[in-house]
């Protein structure tokens, strides 16, 4: 054996080392110095290593919001959030990602001057002042905006410091940019994906047969409820509280892309209604 310690000599020396051998034992054993199994016990078993496919679960009836795209929200469409809540008797919200822009750290060539972080900050303190009164537990899993947050600080600053500054004591973070709801027992799982279709439901019917599970899926902007195609599953796309009228990137130019639109989620007694300002598609009587 040459300089690396190869895969199976790791798993040796994290046995021996469980089994309650000395370092110097388990040199002998493996034919190393005792230093050298110093340092592979430092780094995979003092200091194992974190584990990101964790899943936090929750339980209960829940609000969801993503894609708030702060400061460039719109607040007449978020106003109806803590009413359906109160309507509904529901006390807890999940944010699903993209609640600011942090515009400040993108990376996108700029060619407008943006709000500042400090904006978003005071912005995302006015409306999580707004929805106090509606909300008594409120968790919050990033997207790929709040990704631009921890790229910026090299990863040293994630979401509990984003948390910390957003100064509020119902919210609770997460690193994960999903996390499963259990409403009625039915099982949801509430994703801030990487990846984007315009064709809708496109990415969530995969990641509905991927995870086996009904999915309420964020980050494309566009709305639209169905079931995957094999019909076990229903797949959520939630739109947003965006207001594409104050994003300078979408109004640039004169494009193709696709429009966006708005949703928010409400997760009653295992069934996702998805709520919309459209009203062909949502009829605001049965919810106000
Ligand atoms: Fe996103």
């Amino acid at each position: 054996m040459g300089k690396t310690i190869h895969g199976e000599k790791y798993a040796e020396i994290k046995k021996l080392w469980a089994q309650g051998w000395t370092q110097k034992a388990i040199g002998k054993e493996l034919s190393m110095s005792r230093s050298q199994v110093g340092r592979v016990l430092k780094t995979t078993v003092r200091n194992p290593l974190p584990v990101y496919s964790e899943l936090h679960e929750l339980e209960g009836n829940y609000i969801i919001v993503g894609d708030v795209q702060l400061p460039t929200t719109d607040w007449e469409f978020a106003s109806y959030v803590p009413l359906v809540a109160k309507n509904f008797g529901i006390r807890k919200l999940v944010i699903a990602g993209d609640f600011l822009n942090v515009d400040s750290f993108s990376r996108y060539p700029i060619t407008e001057r943006l709000p500042a972080i400090m904006d978003e900050f005071a912005a995302a303190k006015e409306l999580l002042d707004s929805w106090d009164d509606a909300f008594d537990e409120i968790e919050y899993i990033p997207g790929n905006h709040e990704k631009r947050f921890m790229r910026w600080s090299n990863g040293h600053l994630g979401m509990e410091v984003l948390g910390r500054l957003l100064d509020n004591d119902k919210l609770r973070v997460y690193s994960s940019t999903r996390i499963v709801v259990v409403s009625g027992g039915v099982s949801w799982r509430v994703t801030h994906q990487n990846g984007y279709s315009v064709h809708t439901g496109n990415v969530g019917g995969q990641l509905a047969h991927k995870f086996q599970t009904n999915v309420i899926t964020h980050h494309e902007h566009s709305v639209g409820i169905m079931r995957d195609k094999w019909n076990h599953y229903t797949v959520v796309s939630n739109g947003g509280l965006h207001d594409e009228k104050t994003m300078h990137y979408v109004q640039e130019y004169d494009d193709t892309r696709k429009t966006m639109s708005q949703s928010f989620v409400m997760l009653d007694n295992g069934v996702a209604h998805l709520l919309t300002p459209y009203s062909s598609m949502t009829d605001w009587s049965v919810y106000l």
